[in-house]
């Protein structure tokens, strides 16, 4: 019943119900079709520092916060995935004062909470060229990576100087490297042997996309995993971003029909 009116809902109104608070909204959501695999763009903290005449580094601060919060439920909801994109490798491109705040950020964020994330059993990984992070960064990563590593619930999964292109790219030249060593016939490649040269062999290809602040691009991330992932949008700005947002996200994927290009079970 409730859920026939959330599926009213997602078809004619631009809004959820006002009584859908989360209390509600936990009743409506099925834990057994929660998605396995959550990856999100945190976008906006920009825009919503310079709503409040404060520098970009302001928002990005506030944006942590949200990581937190969602980080959080995603682990209570017992999510075993959530890939957050926290770094591009075309975020090179921003002045020198914003990417050494988004640095120190990442690394008070790991020293600060990597005992909580351990607490609740979270493992920290981390996908993209952080190898190129400067090192005080890469060790703080390490140990958060080193510490979680055998924590058996969510995979909190940070992109930092992730690019899909990047991705595919080196996916390529590993591919290239093994079929000229022999290891590898031509023949033999097919779509679960290009996976496996990924970022993100380990891991099932996202089940529900989430992106803040309103924009409607894929912005360069997981371009071979995002092939059938269900996308959900909002004009919330990333720092505004709260666990209300992620449960609504989740009853409306549980409203839909996800084929992979087949056709509706009867
Ligand atoms: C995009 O918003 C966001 C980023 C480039 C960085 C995301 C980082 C965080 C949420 C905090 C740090 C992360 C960790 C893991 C500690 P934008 O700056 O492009 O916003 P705009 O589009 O409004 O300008």
């Amino acid at each position: 019943m409730l859920k026939n009116l959330f599926k009213l809902w997602r078809r004619n109104e631009p809004k959820l119900p006002e009584t859908a608070n989360e209390e509600v909204l936990l009743k409506v959501i099925d834990p057994a079709r929660l998605p396995k695999h959550i990856a999100i763009i945190m976008d906006g903290n920009g825009r919503w520092a310079n709503q409040r005449g404060m520098p970009r580094a302001y928002g990005h601060r506030a944006g942590v916060e949200s990581l937190r919060d969602i980080v959080k439920l995603c682990s209570e909801l017992k999510i075993q995935y959530l890939t957050c994109y926290a770094f591009s490798t075309e975020n090179w491109k921003r002045p020198p004062k914003e990417i050494e705040a988004l640095m120190s950020l990442l690394v008070e964020y790991l020293n600060k909470e990597i005992d909580e994330l351990c607490a609740n059993n979270v493992r920290v990984n981390a996908i993209g060229r952080t190898e190129e992070f400067p090192y005080d960064v890469q060790k703080t990563l390490n140990m958060a990576i080193n510490k979680s590593k055998n924590n058996k619930g969510l995979v909190l999964n940070l992109a930092l100087n992730y690019g899909g292109r990047t991705e595919l790219v080196e996916a390529i030249k590993l591919l290239g490297r093994d079929i000229k060593e022999g290891q590898l016939s031509p023949e033999a490649i097919d779509e679960n042997v290009v996976q496996r040269y990924l970022y993100t062999s380990n891991f099932p290809d996202p089940d529900l996309l989430i992106r803040p602040s309103g924009d409607f691009r894929i912005s360069n991330f997981l371009l071979w995993q995002l092939a059938y992932t269900e996308f959900w949008l909002t004009p919330v700005l990333w720092p505004d971003f709260r666990r209300i947002h992620l449960l609504q996200a989740l009853v409306d994927y549980q409203c839909r029909e996800r084929r992979f290009g087949g056709l509706k079970e009867t």
